[in-house]
């Protein structure tokens, strides 16, 4: 297995030779250790990029179109490997850690049929003088900082349509996870990436590692997934240098249920809305808002059902919900589920973390919480579902939007009608209307408001990675 830093093509240490430790989060011990990358080491990846760049940007789509399908080839042929790391440095169950694999994968087949199809156009002048000609080159070189909660697939995301479009990239992969981003980028490579084109270097020096990477003069564009704390910080040091940035942040999503809505199905869509990849998502519904007529019948299923998960070790059968990141997330959950009982909700299920080793935190149904109770206003990620009964559709809606956060949000309703506007009504970037799982790389993931800017996916994702160019020409 790789543990080194991958930059130009080449596997080495870190200039300072430093090393980090990879936990497992289902332990607490030791996996093993990665070479830390220091500031030195952002500037020489960030040259290397730059060094590929051109000729990468002079292929022609179709050629890095068939690159892109042959990564989509290798990812799924080691599906089993790289689940496997996912499960022990992220904790995921086994079943979700090889949905994840597929989920990624997908981002190159899909932006392999994107490469050969990115547009531009010709009209002619208004005034008839000239025409006008609209056409997309690369942006450059794109620094990218993903998150661990999907050690895959928030790479992939993002370096499938920047490669189509004929970008270098540089990864910083999150700490705690980059040992399945370091076999990423080898697979990659397998399947015919050009040295230099992917550049992996995890670091323990973050702030220090991303400004020696955007100040260096190649880098171009900032694409990042995480907190929107975070992203905050990294667009004021993005506009010193005015970087093209793509911002994937964070949610705090809605779930709604009116009273004519099909129960079961109501419940099976929370059930993948809050808990899928052990309920550290973005896109994780964080408020239950549930019609006052079945608010108690909706609680009561919810909360059996969420009983009915087992946690455990995501290497376990039958395991569905694995172990948090670590000890400061599960802090951050209790915490959160003691204000909300202090301020007058009561358990329906859960409510307790689970004796270690390891990070974990029992399914937890909270009944009879109050719309604006501190759990309604932050990101949880972690496995709690606060219900919040509602008898007023508008002040509830007023409620759902009362956020800066705007990325995904849920509305179970049989009413079609009542279901579209309501979901016309969100101020959300994605909508699941029946449905609690809406991630596909063929859509537009991505928030309104402080939940981030641009899109990931679908065919706006690859514009994302481009300039555009207009040449106004008579002949
Ligand atoms: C995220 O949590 O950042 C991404 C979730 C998804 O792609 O479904």
């Amino acid at each position: 297995m790789q543990t080194q830093l991958l930059i130009g093509g080449q596997w080495r240490d870190g200039a300072e030779g430093e090393r980090i430790v990879v936990l497992d989060p289902a332990t607490g011990e030791e996996i093993t250790t990665v070479a830390a990358g220091t500031p030195a080491d952002a500037t020489a990846a960030v040259e290397a990029a730059d060094r590929a760049q051109s000729s990468w940007a002079a292929t022609a789509p179709r050629e890095r179109a068939e690159i892109l399908r042959r990564c989509w080839e290798t990812l799924i042929a080691h599906t089993d490997e790289l689940a496997d790391l996912i499960t022990r440095e992220h904790g995921k169950p086994t079943a979700d850690a090889k949905g994840e694999i597929a989920y990624a994968a997908e981002f190159f087949r899909w932006n392999s049929e994107e490469t050969v199809r990115i547009h531009g156009s010709l009209s002619t002048a208004p005034g008839g003088a000239n025409r006008i000609i609209v056409r997309h080159p690369p942006v450059g070189v794109v620094v990218m900082v993903t998150p661990w909660n999907f050690p895959a697939a928030m790479i992939t995301r993002k370096v499938a349509p920047a490669l189509g479009a004929g970008n270098a990239v540089v990864i910083k992969p999150p700490k705690e996870t980059p040992l399945t981003a370091l076999r990423i980028a080898e697979l990659l490579h397998e399947a015919g990436v050009p040295d230099g084109v992917v550049n992996v270097v995890p670091t323990s020096d973050s702030g220090n590692w991303f400004d020696a990477a955007t100040e260096h003069r190649a880098t171009r564009m900032v694409s990042f997934t995480g907190s929107t704390e975070v992203g905050r910080v990294l667009l004021r040091r993005c506009a010193d240098r005015v970087l093209k940035v793509a911002m994937e942040l964070g949610g705090n999503a809605p779930f709604i249920v009116f009273d004519d809505a099909d129960l079961d199905a109501a419940v099976e869509g929370a059930i993948v809305a809050k808990m899928r990849h052990s309920a550290e998502t973005c896109t994780a519904a964080n408020r239950f808002f549930v019609e006052a007529g079945v608010s108690d019948a909706f609680t009561e299923k919810l909360a059996a059902a969420m009983g009915e998960l087992k946690v455990g070790n995501g290497f376990d059968a039958d395991v569905s919900c694995g172990p948090m990141i670590n000890a400061a997330a599960i802090d951050s959950i209790g915490s959160l589920v003691t204000a909300a009982v202090d301020a007058g909700a009561s358990v329906a299920v859960g409510g307790n973390m689970v004796d270690g080793p390891g990070y974990f935190y029992e399914p937890t149904v909270l009944r009879g919480v109050d719309p604006t109770a501190p759990i309604t206003r932050e990101e949880i990620f972690g496995p709690v579902a606060p219900v919040i009964p509602f008898a007023d559709h508008d002040a509830m809606l007023a409620h759902a939007n009362d956020t800066e956060m705007g990325l995904a949000a849920y509305v179970y309703t049989q009413d079609l009608a009542k279901g579209m506007r309501t979901a016309e009504a969100l101020e959300s970037g994605m909508v699941g209307l029946n449905r609690g799982a809406m991630s596909d790389p063929a859509a537009p993931f991505g928030g309104m408001k402080q939940s981030g800017l641009g899109r990931e996916g679908a065919s706006e994702g690859i514009y994302e990675f481009c300039e555009t160019q207009y040449i106004a020409a008579s002949w």
